[in-house]
C-alpha cells in the first residue's frame, strides 16, 4: 500500500454511480468505518437533502458540503462516500486530492437515470431528469481531474466495482 492510500478513500462521481452503496462495502474490506457526506450534512444541517435545497438553497447545501467534508477529513481514516457535486468546488477538490486516495465512478447518464429510479431526492434531477446528461458531461473532467483511479461501473455489481477498487489500491 502507497502512503496515500493510508489516509481516506474517497469515492467520488455522478448520482447513481453507486457511491454509498460501494462505499459500505469497501470499508468492510478495508476494516474501516463508511461515511456518507450526503448523510453527514442531513445531521448537521437538519433535513433531507431535498429539504435543505428547498429551504435553503443550494448554496447553503454545498457550504454544509464542504464543511462537513473538512470535518472527516479532520477525523479518523474512513471510506467517504461523497455527493455527486463535491467536486465542483476548487477547494472541495484540493482537500480530496491531499486527504487520500480518490475514486471515480464512472457511469452513463442512462444508468444513472435507470438506477436512481425516483429522483425526488435529487434536487438537480427532479425538475428534468432529461438533463442528466449535459449535467454528466459539464463534470467529466472535473471527476477525472481529482480521481487516482477510475473504475467504470456500467454492467458491474457493487460487489464487482468494490473488488476492482480493492485489487487497483493494492497494485498501486
Ligand atoms: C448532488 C448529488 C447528491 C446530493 C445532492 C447534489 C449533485 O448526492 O449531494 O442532491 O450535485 O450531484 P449523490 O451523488 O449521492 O446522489
Amino acid at each position: 500500500m502507497s502512503a496515500r492510500s493510508r489516509g481516506h478513500v474517497f469515492l467520488v462521481g455522478f448520482m447513481g454511480s453507486g457511491k454509498s452503496t460501494v462505499g459500505a462495502l469497501l470499508a468492510d474490506t478495508l476494516g474501516v468505518p463508511c461515511v456518507d457526506l450526503d448523510a453527514l450534512v442531513e445531521e448537521r444541517r437538519g433535513g433531507s437533502v431535498r429539504e435543505i435545497f428547498e429551504r435553503d438553497g443550494e448554496a447553503a447545501f454545498r457550504q454544509a458540503e464542504h464543511e462537513a467534508l473538512e470535518a472527516v477529513i479532520d477525523g479518523p481514516p474512513a471510506v467517504v462516500a461523497c455527493g455527486g457535486g463535491v467536486v465542483l468546488s476548487d477547494e472541495n477538490r484540493s482537500l480530496l486530492a491531499g486527504a487520500g486516495t480518490v475514486v471515480y465512478l464512472r457511469v452513463s447518464a442512462d444508468e444513472a437515470i435507470a438506477r436512481i429510479g425516483d429522483v425526488t431526492g435529487r434536487p438537480l434531477l427532479a425538475g428534468a431528469p432529461g438533463m442528466a446528461g449535459a449535467l454528466l458531461r459539464s463534470r467529466e473532467s472535473l471527476y477525472e481531474a481529482v480521481a487516482d483511479l477510475s473504475v467504470d461501473t456500467e454492467g458491474l455489481t457493487p460487489a464487482e466495482v468494490t473488488a476492482r477498487i480493492a485489487r487497483e489500491m493494492r497494485a498501486a
